[in-house]
């Protein structure tokens, strides 16, 4: 089969195939047809794509083709020219879309829609959604610190200290991760909260503080957070206003698929915060997650606080946006390619499948049946705005843990004691090695970031070493069970030692910058 990328319309800057996303199409056993110039603003000029394969043809020759790749909806003219039985696939909004819906069923035309994938585990590499908002919310922070009249790192020099910027991030979704790892690597210090506690794990691996709301958890079924009530919500908004008065930069990116983003701020909460400091409202597109956001603008208030309301986020960052957009297509197209033979399957007994089909021989599919997703949060189990009880249980729960904590350490000062009793006089170094390997243990773990515990654990296979010195040594034995059994030590240790190794590399690996 034939696929054709045209170029989108002049305000968008991606395209939804890059030269080497055409040669994986390619390799699915595809022809790609590329429109003169559909890669320019992104900067993939037209030889990469022909280099890579791809025939450079014409808009009305790249809608002629039997599947045709494309960021947003084609105009009407554009989908006219789309033959029956060929394959649309884009991002279609197919809750606000019905009307395209309509006429792409009457016209017989597949429609595929990115921007439903589901959120499990399987369909995460083809979810544009977390793929843009991953480059919005890292192009969110650059933004901010363009807009911003200080450093972001703190500094001690000649002329003086310089504190770090404080950043708050509220919405610790994938746009929210991804701008406070941002944030957190320029040096700034990090703050955020969710309405879903379960995220303040993620929040701290990426280096910021989490701000708990005290708002207990709503319970989605597709991974997406519900709408507050009246009261969390107000409950909520106390706590961002209190914070974002002490911050610098706030990064909003609180979001309800199908509603107008909630406001978190409000014009007295504005009118709190320090001038100069910066609000990025990644909702703006959606309403704004902030009384005075304007979509699309940049506005300064009367206090000296620029709000900024750009709405093309990861279209600031194209050639990056492009590629995790057109990757994100070649991995459906896989799925849907199970030959690689350039034959595509629409197999709708596939969950991801059936959910992005919106329309399929002449039948409009959507919406698909609900799937039970793996980013749906645990059921709530407390009641949401009893916050003394809440609190009442946590204290409960602290002083518990502390008692505990007293236990065990009493415990170990009686075993330790009753050992050194009974330790023979000349066991005693030994012993006093065992506990100091015990301490210095403790302090080289703890002093490990979090993130570096498995490649941690993975090189201290090398402690294996000891066996493999004893079983060497044992090896040459003229008792056979001896020799066999340190020759198996000598092949396991070994296996341990150099698989640690080559583990702990290929983690690191993951660390490395570029
Ligand atoms: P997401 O659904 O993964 O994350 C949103 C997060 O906000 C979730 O963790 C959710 O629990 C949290 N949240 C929802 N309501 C909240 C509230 N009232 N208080 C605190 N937290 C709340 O969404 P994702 O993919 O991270 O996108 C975030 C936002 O960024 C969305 O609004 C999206 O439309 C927008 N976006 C904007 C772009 C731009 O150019 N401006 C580009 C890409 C995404």
């Amino acid at each position: 089969m034939r696929i054709g990328v045209p170029a989108e319309k002049p305000d968008q800057p991606l395209v939804a195939a890059t030269p080497d996303t055409v040669t994986k199409l390619i390799k699915l056993g595809y022809s790609v047809l590329v429109q003169a110039g559909a890669g320019a603003l992104a900067s993939y000029p037209d030889y990469q794509y022909e280099d890579a394969g791809a025939q450079i043809v014409d808009r009305d020759a790249v809608y002629h083709a039997d599947i045709v790749l494309t960021l947003d909806a084609p105009e009407p003219y554009d989908l006219d020219k789309m033959h029956a039985d060929s394959v649309l696939v884009s991002r279609l909004a197919p809750a606000r879309n019905e009307a395209l819906m309509e006429k792409l069923a009457a016209r017989n035309i597949t429609a595929l829609a990115m921007d439903v994938v589901p959120r499990i585990s399987r369909a995460q590499a083809m979810d544009v959604l977390s793929s843009q908002a991953n480059v919005a919310g890292y192009r969110a922070i650059i933004e901010a610190a363009n807009e911003f009249v200080r450093l972001f790192t703190g500094q001690v020099t000649a002329a003086g200290k310089m504190p770090p910027a404080h950043v708050y991030v509220i919405g610790a979704g994938v746009a929210g991760l991804a701008a406070i790892g941002t944030a957190n690597s320029m040096g700034a210090e990090v703050f955020a909260s969710d309405v879903r506690p379960e995220v303040a794990e993620q929040v701290n691996s990426m280096g910021a503080r989490f701000v708990p709301l005290l708002a207990a958890q709503e319970k989605s079924e597709d991974g997406y957070a519900k709408a507050m009530t009246a009261e969390q919500a107000k409950l909520a908004n106390e706590v961002y206003a209190k914070q974002s008065a002490t911050c610098d930069i706030v990064i909003t990116t609180a979001n309800i698929p199908g509603r107008t983003s909630p406001i978190l701020l409000d014009d007295e909460a504005i009118a709190a915060m320090k001038p100069g400091s910066v609000i990025v409202d990644m909702a703006a597109a959606n309403g704004g997650n902030t009384t005075q956001t304007v979509a699309g603008q940049k506005v300064v208030t009367a206090n000296g606080v620029t709000i900024i309301g750009w709405t093309d986020l990861a279209g600031r960052l194209p050639a990056q946006s492009s590629q995790l957009y057109a990757q994100n297509v070649v991995n459906l197209l896989k799925l849907m390619t199970p030959e690689k033979d350039g034959q595509l399957v629409i197999d709708l007994n596939d969950e991801i499948v059936r959910t992005i089909t919106l329309t399929d021989d002449g039948q409009i599919l959507w919406p698909p049946p609900p799937i039970q997703v793996s980013a749906a949060p645990a059921a709530a189990t407390e009641d949401p705005v009893d916050h003394a009880k809440a609190a009442a249980d946590a204290a409960r729960e602290a002083a518990a843990a502390k008692q505990k904590r007293f236990a065990w350490i009493g415990l170990a000062v009686v075993v330790a004691a009753a050992l050194v009793l009974v330790t023979p006089t000349m066991a005693l170094g030994h012993y006093m090695v065992f506990v100091l390997a015990i301490v210095v243990g403790f302090y080289v773990i703890t002093g490990v970031a979090h993130s570096l515990h498995t490649p941690l654990m993975s090189v201290t296979n090398a402690i294996s070493g000891i066996i493999l010195v004893g079983a060497i040594s044992q090896v040459g034995s003229s008792n056979l069970a001896v020799t066999i059994i340190s020759f198996l030590a000598i092949v396991v240790a070994s296996i341990n030692i150099f698989g640690g190794f080559r583990v702990t590399g290929r983690m690191l690996t993951m660390f490395q910058k570029g």
